[in-house]
This record gives structure tokens, C-alpha cells and sequence, in this order.
């Protein structure tokens, strides 16, 4: 599979990644040999980046990766972690003695004495403006526990300010079809400092599959159940922040526009790899059949102009009202 390089750090990754929050927990069950499944799903069919964090199953997404990457001494694996939200969310918990312990939890779950990228996972906004933050980013580095850094971010102003900082290589944000604002500023920004853009929630919490009706109803230990409406966490992350049940009508129309050989959420997937400035998608899998077909979307051809028109009508008439004005 094609990869892309983040300009500032000069680390590779595959043009389509893996999410691995599903192999933690939030998406209902998940036992542990069918997350190592997934992992050797994607990475047989090219993948060389997954994203995780501290956060997924307390520790289980990352251990699951150790172990898979453990058997697998063959595979070089890009592996981006985060760090932040096991802790209350107020920015005087974004201090080095704290960024050190975590990040002490994140290599034993990691099983590695460096960790190739960390994000700070979407923290309170006024943390992007503080430069001791910054400086003990930095100074995780100087100590050799991590080779980069990045930010995950919820909103656009958020990434536009973490991409002046020098030192951050990547800024994760959610982008896809139901989520097009980051291409107005964020993507040129990060393109012209070289800060490399990781697109997540790409598939619109499954929606852009066009699988689910009005009628589907999610697993309780799902945050498509518990979370609709922001009940734990930001909104946005959880079917991209669109109402339910416009997302579902919009999917179905979505999903229409799918040429020939392209299921839907692949159609997604390569619109996200084609919009100028992205480094990598991450779309989360729950099992091999998933990872696989999200891996083949990096090889389907270019979309057509006609179809990145239809694209962007469908989101301006359905979609934009509900989230360009929040994100
Ligand atoms: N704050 C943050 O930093 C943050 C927040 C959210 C996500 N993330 C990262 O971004 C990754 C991706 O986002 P996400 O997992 O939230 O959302 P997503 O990738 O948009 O959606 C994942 C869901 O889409 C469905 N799906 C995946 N592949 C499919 C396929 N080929 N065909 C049909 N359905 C498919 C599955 O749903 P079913 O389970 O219904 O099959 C899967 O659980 C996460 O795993 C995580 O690593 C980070």
C-alpha cells in the first residue's frame, strides 16, 4: 500500500491506517482473539499505521497491539498512541510530571522503550495555548520516551493553533464525507508547515456504510447507544455529531453515489484519501473482513470530479447546518 510521510517528523504511514479504539472497548464486545485478528487483517493487507490511546479498554487496545506486534518481529508498524483522558478534564493536569507517568503506563502496555508518535487526546482548548505544555512535549522527546508528537483535536480553531506550535508533527481530526470544514484552512495549514493530518471517525461511526436503518439498535456497551447526544463525551465523535436519524437518510443517499466496484464506506474512505494535505485514515474495524476491505480502498481508482460534486451537494443540502457551525 502507498505511504505517506508527516513532513516534520519524516515517519511513514500507511495511506489507510487502523483505528484500534473497536479492540479496546465503547463499541460493544470484542474478544481478544478476534482484535489480533484484525490486527493481522490489516497488516497483511499493508497497513503500517495504527492509532490507539491510553484510554481504549484502560490499556487494552495498546496491549493488544504489544502482543500482536510482539509475534510479528517482521512487521514495521507506525504505532501513534494518546494521552490525557484518564484524568479529570481541566488543563492543570497537562503538567511533565503527569506527562511522564502516563507516558511510563503507555510503554509497558506498549511493550517499547520510545513511542513513535503520542497525541495529546483532545484536551481543554486552553491547553493548546500554553507553552509549558509544549515545552514538556518537548521535553518527552529530549528523554527519548517518545521519537514525536502530535495533537487530536475536536475543533478546526484547536488544530489551526497546534499546527503554529513547531514541534507538533501531526494533528488527528475528524474528516470525512459528513465532516468537510477541516478542508476550508486545516488541511492547507498543516500541508504548508508540513504537520501531518491523521482523518478519524472517517466512516461517520459506521453511517457512511449505509448499513444501519432508523430501526438498528447498538449494543448497550456502545457508544452509539450512550453517547448520541454527548452524554460522556464530545458529541462530534459519535456518527461525526449529525442527528441520528438524518444521518441514516443521508448514508442511504450516500451510498447511492458509490460507483461501481466501491461499497460505501469505501467510497468514504477514498474521498478522505483524496482531499490534499492527508497523511492517513483511520478507520476502525471490527473484524478482518472490515480491516480488509477498508485496506483495499487505498488501491481503488480516483474518484471523478462528477462524483466529489455529488459528494459535496449531498453534505451542503443535508449535513452542513448541523455541524460546520460546532467543529
Ligand atoms: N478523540 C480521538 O482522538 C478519537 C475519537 C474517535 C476515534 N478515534 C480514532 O479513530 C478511529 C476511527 O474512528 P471510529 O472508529 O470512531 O469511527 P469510524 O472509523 O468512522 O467507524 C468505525 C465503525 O464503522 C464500521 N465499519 C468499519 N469498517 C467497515 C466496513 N468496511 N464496512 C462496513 N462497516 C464498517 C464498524 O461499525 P460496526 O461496529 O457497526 O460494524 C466500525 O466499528 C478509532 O478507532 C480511533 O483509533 C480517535
Amino acid at each position: 500500500m502507498d505511504e505517506r510521510t508527516f513532513g516534520r517528523s519524516q515517519q511513514h504511514a500507511s495511506v489507510v491506517g487502523l483505528g484500534t479504539w473497536q479492540l479496546g472497548a465503547d463499541w460493544g464486545d470484542v474478544d481478544d482473539k478476534e482484535a489480533l485478528t484484525v490486527l493481522e487483517a490489516a497488516a497483511e493487507s499493508g497497513v503500517t499505521f495504527f492509532d490507539t490511546a491510553d484510554v481504549y479498554g484502560d490499556g487494552r487496545s495498546e496491549q493488544t497491539i504489544a502482543t500482536f506486534l510482539g509475534s510479528r518481529p517482521d512487521l514495521h508498524v507506525l504505532v501513534a498512541t494518546k494521552m490525557g483522558r484518564r484524568v479529570d478534564q481541566i488543563p492543570e493536569n497537562y503538567v511533565l510530571d503527569n506527562f511522564r507517568a502516563w507516558n511510563d503506563r503507555s510503554r509497558r502496555n506498549l511493550g517499547v522503550d520510545r513511542i513513535d508518535l503520542v497525541q495529546l487526546h483532545c484536551p481543554p482548548t486552553p491547553v493548546y495555548s500554553s507553552d509549558e505544555v509544549f515545552d514538556a512535549l518537548d521535553t518527552l522527546v529530549e528523554e527519548e520516551r517518545i521519537a514525536h508528537y502530535g495533537v487530536s483535536v475536536e475543533t478546526c480553531e484547536e488544530a489551526l493553533t497546534a499546527i503554529a506550535r513547531p514541534g507538533v508533527a501531526s494533528v488527528q481530526i475528524i474528516l470525512n464525507p459528513f465532516r468537510m470544514k477541516p478542508l476550508i484552512e486545516v488541511l492547507p495549514a498543516a500541508q504548508e508547515a508540513g504537520v501531518g493530518i491523521i482523518a478519524r471517525v472517517p466512516l461517520a461511526s459506521g453511517l457512511l456504510s449505509g448499513k444501519y436503518t432508523k430501526d438498528t439498535v447498538f449494543p448497550e456497551n456502545d457508544h452509539r447507544t450512550y453517547n448520541r447526544h454527548g452524554e460522556s463525551f464530545d458529541q462530534g465523535e459519535t456518527f461525526s455529531g449529525v442527528d441520528y436519524a438524518t444521518g441514516v437518510e443521508a448514508a442511504a443517499a450516500f451510498s447511492a453515489l458509490a460507483p461501481e466496484r466501491y461499497t460505501p464506506a469505501q467510497l468514504a474512505l477514498r474521498w478522505i484519501v483524496q482531499q490534499p494535505g492527508v497523511t492517513s485514515v483511520i478507520p476502525g474495524a471490527r473484524s478482518p473482513e472490515q480491516a480488509r476491505a477498508n485496506a483495499a480502498a487505498a488501491k481503488l481508482p480516483e474518484l471523478s470530479d462528477e462524483t466529489l460534486v455529488a459528494i459535496r451537494d449531498l453534505y451542503e443540502k443535508r449535513i452542513k447546518d448541523q455541524v460546520e457551525n460546532r467543529w
